[in-house]
């Protein structure tokens, strides 16, 4: 039984009410989603998106559709980014992450650092599908991928293999181990290549999905953004979507996605949603080792958001970005707004 309300409950209950700020209703902020299905990306999905769209077109679930975009940069050992030959951790072992996200049933998967799975993005699909979890990392991912009748093979390409052999030659001091002396001083930007990809559809149910061969000679075992939930991708059907690429680190640290569609359930739009997220993370920068000479971030986040009527923006922190846009007419290149110049 509910006890009654005491007069004193009741005027703190009040006053608190009285405090907050009324609750944006999002079906007056917004129109209805878009009449064709719309997929962004990063730069590296062009094709991705193209696919996505195509998918949605034909009546297919928008999970299903990001997912199969991704599916096209993992498999492409071109791409030293994403899955198949993918830059690898300091051992010289390609380790992925993804994770995806599915609007209609407010549902997530997850793998973390997995190794010998061409496409991580599947595997997340099916932590989604298959489980009643949404992350899972390490040995027990590539053991879960297998019992789904997924291939284990070498994913290091010989051109990724070069690529860390001659870094490995060069070491010095260029690794992500930081002595006591290191940790006061600089640090060493390295490729954080990913993909992310958001799809949605005239249904106004959207989908999402990130993967990555992360940071480029990592320490083993080291999980950026694009697995997490809230941080390398959210989606939430009844406001947006928002993925990252760039540092992880940045984006863990200021739940990167999860704030931009906060933002946008808010009442921002999607540009000012990012936009405020990319603020915060410079301002939030102060440890002097992540600082260039300007005493601004030495390294790159991007911010990619969707909201439910169809919308899109993307930002990073340095001018020069583009990203990957389909709204049924072909894929094409955008500019990401910037918050600071070169
Ligand atoms: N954003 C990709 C990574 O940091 O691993």
């Amino acid at each position: 039984m509910q006890r009654p309300l005491s007069r004193r409950r009741f005027i703190g209950a009040t006053a608190a009410a009285a405090a907050l700020p009324a609750a944006p209703n999002l079906d007056a902020i917004e129109p209805a989603p878009p009449a064709k299905p719309v997929s962004i990306s990063s730069a590296n999905g062009l094709a991705t998106t193209a696919r996505a769209v195509k998918l949605m077109a034909g009546g297919g679930d928008t999970l299903e559709a990001v997912v199969s975009g991704v599916n096209i940069v993992e498999a492409d050992p071109k791409d030293m980014s994403v899955g198949y030959g993918g830059l690898p951790n300091e051992d010289g072992v390609v380790e992925l992450d993804s994770c995806c996200m599915h609007g209609p049933s407010f549902n997530a998967g997850s793998v973390a650092s997995i190794r010998d799975i061409k496409l991580p993005s599947r595997v997340a699909q099916l932590v989604l599908k298959r489980t009643d979890h949404v992350m899972l990392v390490g040995e027990g991912a590539r053991r879960f991928a297998i019992a789904h009748g997924m291939k284990a093979e070498n994913l290091l390409t010989d051109a990724a293999r070069r690529q860390w052999l001659s870094w490995k030659e060069n070491l010095s001091d260029r690794d992500d181990w930081l002595s006591a002396r290191e940790a006061a001083a600089g640090h060493e930007a390295r490729p954080t290549g990913t993909i992310t990809c958001l799809g949605l559809n005239p249904a106004g149910e959207r989908s999402g999905v990130t993967t990555t061969s992360g940071l480029a000679y990592k320490i083993p075992g080291r999980i950026g953004d694009s697995p997490i939930i809230g941080a390398g991708l959210y989606v939430e059907n009844a406001v947006g979507a928002c993925g990252a690429t760039g540092r992880g680190e940045a984006v863990i640290i200021s739940c990167g996605s999860r704030i931009v569609v906060e933002n946008m359930r808010h009442g921002m739009s999607p540009a000012e949603a990012v936009e405020d997220v990319l603020q915060r993370i410079v301002k939030q920068t102060v440890d002097p080792r992540l600082l260039d000479k300007k005493g601004r971030p030495d390294f790159e986040v991007v911010l990619y958001a969707l909201r439910k009527d169809g919308k899109h923006a993307a930002g990073s922190i340095y001018k020069g970005r583009q990203y990957a846009v389909n709204e049924g007419a072909g894929s094409k290149l955008h500019d990401c707004l910037h918050i600071l110049d070169r």
